[in-house]
């Protein structure tokens, strides 16, 4: 592999960056000093909030289409809903080869009783989206950052864990490293893609929370030692 998704310099688009949790990253990252490009179904939806970012300051911002996002990117970001998200992948395959591909796509469904993990155990978006995409290297991250505290460049995300899963083990490092530009903290290596069955559902259980407590809650995982994982 040749990208370094955490390198100083690289830059990081964000597929439906004009959304509330692609845009929170997107400051996030933009903010520890990345050059950020927002992609969009429509290129002048992306302009319009690359540019509202650029008015608060974050400078390293851009905006244009999903495709061209990708093809001007080191990484790529995925956070668009799971509904269209199997097509869109599939379409922007060719403009991934080689690149780390992140995704924070939760699958969720809504009754009466509440959330509920979609796919529930049994696969997950970032399987489909590694099946989609063979010739680059998709990484589950950012499941359980709230776009609220995202959005908020006041608010401290150094309580929260971000949990990366992924089959390749240095594009997880990699990953985990580039957690640190988000949160503060470096990211947890939890193990392979598969655990994004677990971890995408994990969301339903927060979006609960936060509707009986009127909160933003997240994730911490403790007992944890810092550094990398002892693998290999
Ligand atoms: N919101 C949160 O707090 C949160 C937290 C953790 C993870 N997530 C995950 O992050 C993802 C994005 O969440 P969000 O709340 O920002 O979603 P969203 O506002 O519903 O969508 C984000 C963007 O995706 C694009 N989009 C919408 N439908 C699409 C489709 N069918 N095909 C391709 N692009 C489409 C739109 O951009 P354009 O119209 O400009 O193309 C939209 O602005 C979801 O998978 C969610 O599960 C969200």
């Amino acid at each position: 592999m040749t990208t370094n998704a955490a390198r100083p310099d690289a830059t990081i688009a964000v597929l439906g960056g004009t959304g509330p949790q692609g845009s929170g990253l997107a400051l996030r990252l933009a903010r520890a000093g990345y050059q950020v490009v927002l992609g969009s179904r429509t290129a002048e939806r992306a302009e319009v909030k690359a540019g509202e970012l650029r008015a608060a300051g974050l400078t390293g911002v851009t905006g244009t289409t999903n495709p061209d996002a990708c093809e001007a990117a080191d990484v790529v970001v995925v956070a668009v809903p799971y509904d269209g998200h199997d097509e869109l992948i599939a379409t922007l395959a060719p403009h991934l080869t080689g690149k780390i591909v992140i995704t924070c796509v939760n699958p969720m469904r809504f009754d009466k009783r509440g959330p509920v993990g979609l796919l529930a155990g049994n696969s997950s978006a970032a399987e489909a989206a590694a099946e989609l995409l063979p010739h680059a290297t998709v990484v589950g991250a950012f499941h359980h950052l709230s776009a609220v505290s995202l959005n908020d460049p006041d608010a401290d995300l150094s309580g929260h864990t971000v949990m990366v899963a992924s089959d390749d083990e240095d594009a997880a490092d990699q990953v985990a490293e580039l957690a640190r530009a988000v949160t503060g903290n470096l990211g947890v290596c939890i193990g392979p893609l598969r655990l994004n069955r677990h971890l995408e559902p994990l969301t339903a259980v927060l979006i609960s929370t936060n509707r009986r407590y009127r909160t933003h809650s997240g994730v911490a995982l403790v007992g944890v030692p810092d550094g990398p994982p002892l693998r290999r």
